[in-house]
């Protein structure tokens, strides 16, 4: 016993205490992450008005930023295995040189005036792609109406971040309608199914001894957590990675295996290891070589870290799996900023460099 368990103690009771909430998230983000599973199920009647006529492209190119980007890479993660058309997540200003008119570009947005993605969609009408735009308005929503494009119009009021249910959903019913089916049969139903369980297991409500993102939060600390996934979760590493940046204000960093275990395990041997703390995101297909490359790596790298922890995908689909474990991550960030002091919501420098691109020229 001793400091580091009182600590633990500590922030075991703060974060079981009711006014805990009322003081430190005045935006009040644990209702917006209790109302996922219906967020989720509200997204998934969201379709493009006008309804788009597109023949099944060659290529589809979600192209988005930041929150906008994540929905993309969840589709990439779920469509891997499924589709015979790859899905490539474009951050930045423009297009891929390769995109054309046989490929599906999809302009994401959340709030609609996000420079980069507004670029990709101007690049994608003067290439005569295929484009549908998903946003709640901004410039986005003016450049699908001025250009006949078909929208998808999210309920506006959320940090893009939050709205992952809006932004995904909208996806899988657009790739759809050009004939490419990310989600089988039931794929959908289970995915709320297995979020409307994690939404019981993980609020506010539930104590720390039985709360997996309370504990999760609780053990990393102060500590910058590293994240590592492997193949089907290492996009979500990158999800968690993100949220801890931008819900908690921490630097993080996310990794998959295996391609970590042919470099960054070496920095592991270095003194930061020690403040370090290793969360690792398990999924029950991920193999037997992946399964054996985790354990080494806790083997290897685990005692020189701060701490070890690991959390593993639910359910049986692709969907599923990966939903639940971004939903997971959105709460241990959630609680991370609690116990760190910092308000879930705002992202202040964010905020302020996007201003400062708009007026200084
Ligand atoms: C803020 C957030 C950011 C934004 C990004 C792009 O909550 O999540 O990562 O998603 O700055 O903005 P949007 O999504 O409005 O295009």
């Amino acid at each position: 016993m001793g400091i580091h368990d009182t600590t633990h103690d500590a922030r075991a009771l703060m974060l079981d205490a009711p006014v805990t909430y009322e003081r430190a998230d005045v935006h009040r983000v644990r209702d917006v992450l209790a109302k996922f599973p219906a967020q989720c199920r509200a997204a998934a009647e969201l379709r493009p008005v006008p309804t788009p006529t597109f023949p099944r492209p060659r290529l589809v190119v979600v192209a988005g930023m930041g929150g906008s980007a994540s929905s993309g890479d969840l589709l990439a993660g779920c469509a891997a295995e499924r589709l015979d058309v790859p899905v490539i997540v474009h951050r930045g200003y423009g297009l891929p040189t390769l995109a054309g008119g046989r490929d599906l570009v999809i302009a994401t947005s959340y709030s609609g005036d996000t420079a980069e993605s507004l670029s990709a969609a101007e690049a994608a009408l003067s290439r005569g792609c295929p484009l549908v735009a998903i946003t709640s308005g901004g410039r986005l929503a003016a450049l699908a109406r001025e250009r006949g494009v078909p929208r998808v119009t999210l309920p506006v009021g959320l940090m893009p971040r939050m709205a992952l249910g809006y932004l995904f959903f909208p996806l899988l019913g657009i790739l759809k309608s050009t004939d490419l089916h990310v989600s089988k049969g039931g794929e959908v139903e289970e995915a709320f199914e297995v979020i409307d369980a994690l939404a019981g297991e993980l609020g506010t409500a539930r104590p720390t001894a039985t709360n997996e993102a309370k504990r999760l939060a609780q053990g990393i600390g102060n500590h910058p957590p590293v994240v590592y996934g492997g193949p089907v979760t290492g996009t979500t590493a990158y999800r968690w990675k993100t949220d801890f940046e931008e819900n908690s204000k921490t630097f993080a960093a996310a990794g998959v295996l295996p391609e970590m275990n042919h470099n960054e395990i070496e920095a592991w041997s270095g003194p930061l290891a020690r403040e370090l703390y290793l969360v690792l995101l398990r999924d029950r297909e991920e193999g037997p070589e992946i399964t054996r490359r985790f354990a080494l790596l806790r083997e290897l790298i685990g005692p020189s870290a701060a701490g070890v922890a690991e959390v593993s995908t639910r359910g049986g689909g692709y969907l599923a799996r990966l939903l639940s474990l971004a939903y997971l991550g959105q709460w241990t960030s959630y609680y991370l900023a609690i116990v760190r002091g910092v308000d879930p919501w705002s992202v202040p420098v964010l905020d302020a460099l996007k201003g400062r691109m708009r007026t200084d020229r």
